[in-house]
């Protein structure tokens, strides 16, 4: 029987088991240059198969949160770096999630206080993070003119490139959660008449023709995607066609040999919204390697790979408290509760400070 803590192979590497630490914004680094911190934080967590980095802007216009590390300057390359070696001399391996928030970002967090860019003037009843100031409602957005696309691409080929030269072992892209690719794929927030509008296959093309660029640049075994199938998570309309765009993009994505496809369940109702029939569906239609996050727990985590429906499961909040956590369920010791006051923001406390289960500095 597959089990969690056994090795898992992803197309280009090795992972010790099938734990999977998700990508969490921590907002620490006011300069957007991940630091020492980051490099600490992520070595305490390298017990997990694989880490996916917090969401890593791929350009001053992707940003919607302050104080996120980037990967569009070579100084921030260099930053990452050091993260990616701690995390490999511990024995882990690490992909950076490559974000672009389109149109959920405010005026003050873009480029000379322009609008964000999305797929239309429709404004998401969303919040953005500042720091120092909160949240503020997401500005009305400026509809990205056609030929603008390629430049957004070529944004994230470039911070892809970047961090593969950093020593990343891939990248995932950020398709989910109602950010930039999903406001995309849904026909509410996207009424645009050009080939990035109207029907599925001209909706999903911004996605596919990002992870194409991907590819080119840095292989298709380096690179992954996360989605959000029935996401309502920043302001997304529910799409009744929903099943539909997965129909279409389970064998786009199949016959592109990524590394993984990650599917986010935020459970944003309290209840799952990804239901287990859509994984078996999307299972049967997507050969690849599947990972879910989302609520998951050892024991739940253990049912879903026995029974065949994903590869990896993915761990959020526990391993903001737990470094350890992969031993911790190993083993079946208490888990540790983190602090919401302290996931955004501040420093040392309630990031690198949570100790091992026996009380020793992680
Ligand atoms: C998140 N999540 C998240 N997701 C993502 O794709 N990119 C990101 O940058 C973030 N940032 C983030 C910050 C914090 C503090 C939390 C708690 C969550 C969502 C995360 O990856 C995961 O999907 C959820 O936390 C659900 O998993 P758990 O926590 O129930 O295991």
């Amino acid at each position: 029987m597959k089990h969690l803590f056994e090795p898992y192979s992803l197309p280009s590497t090795t992972l010790n088991n099938r734990v999977v630490m998700a990508p969490m914004t921590r907002a620490r680094r006011p300069d957007h240059v991940p630091g020492p911190d980051t490099a600490e934080y992520y070595r305490q967590r390298a017990g997990a198969g694989l880490i996916i980095t917090e969401g890593v802007f791929v350009s001053p216009q992707a940003q919607g949160y302050s104080d996120v590390p980037g990967l569009w300057t070579d100084e921030q390359r260099a930053g990452w770096a050091v993260v990616t070696d701690a995390v490999h001399d511990a024995g882990g391996r690490i992909f950076a999630q490559l974000w672009h928030v389109g149109r959920v970002s405010h005026t003050s967090l873009q480029p000379a206080g322009a609008a964000p860019v999305g797929p239309s003037t429709l404004q998401a009843q969303a919040h953005a993070w500042v720091q120092g100031v909160g949240f503020l409602d997401a500005s009305r957005p400026r509809a990205l003119g056609t030929d603008e696309i390629p430049r957004l691409t070529a944004d994230f080929a470039d911070a892809a490139a970047r961090a593969v030269q950093a020593g990343f072992d891939g990248v995932e892209l950020h398709g989910a959660h109602g950010f930039l690719f999903e406001q995309f794929l849904n026909p509410h927030v996207n009424d645009r008449t050009d080939r990035y509008g109207g029907s599925v296959e001209n909706r999903a093309r911004f996605l596919l023709e990002a992870l194409d660029a991907l590819i080119d640049r840095i292989g298709a075994q380096r690179v992954a995607v996360r989605l959000s199938p029935f996401t309502r998570a920043s302001d997304l309309p529910a799409d009744d066609q929903a099943e539909a765009v997965y129909a279409y993009l389970a064998p786009e994505l199949a016959r592109r040999h990524l590394a993984y496809v990650h599917l986010s369940d935020l459970r944003l109702g309290g209840a799952a919204d990804v239901p287990e029939d859509f994984l078996k569906t999307f299972r049967a239609a997507y050969d690849g390697t599947i990972l879910l996050a989302g609520g998951l727990d050892r024991t739940r985590a253990e049912e879903l790979i026995a029974s065949d429906l994903i590869d990896l499961a993915v761990f959020g909040r526990p391993f903001i408290a737990n470094p350890d956590l992969v031993e911790r369920m190993r083993h079946n010791l208490p888990l540790a509760t983190p602090d919401p006051d302290t996931f955004y923001g501040g420093g040392a406390v309630g990031y690198t400070d949570y100790p091992h289960h026996d009380g020793s500095a992680a």
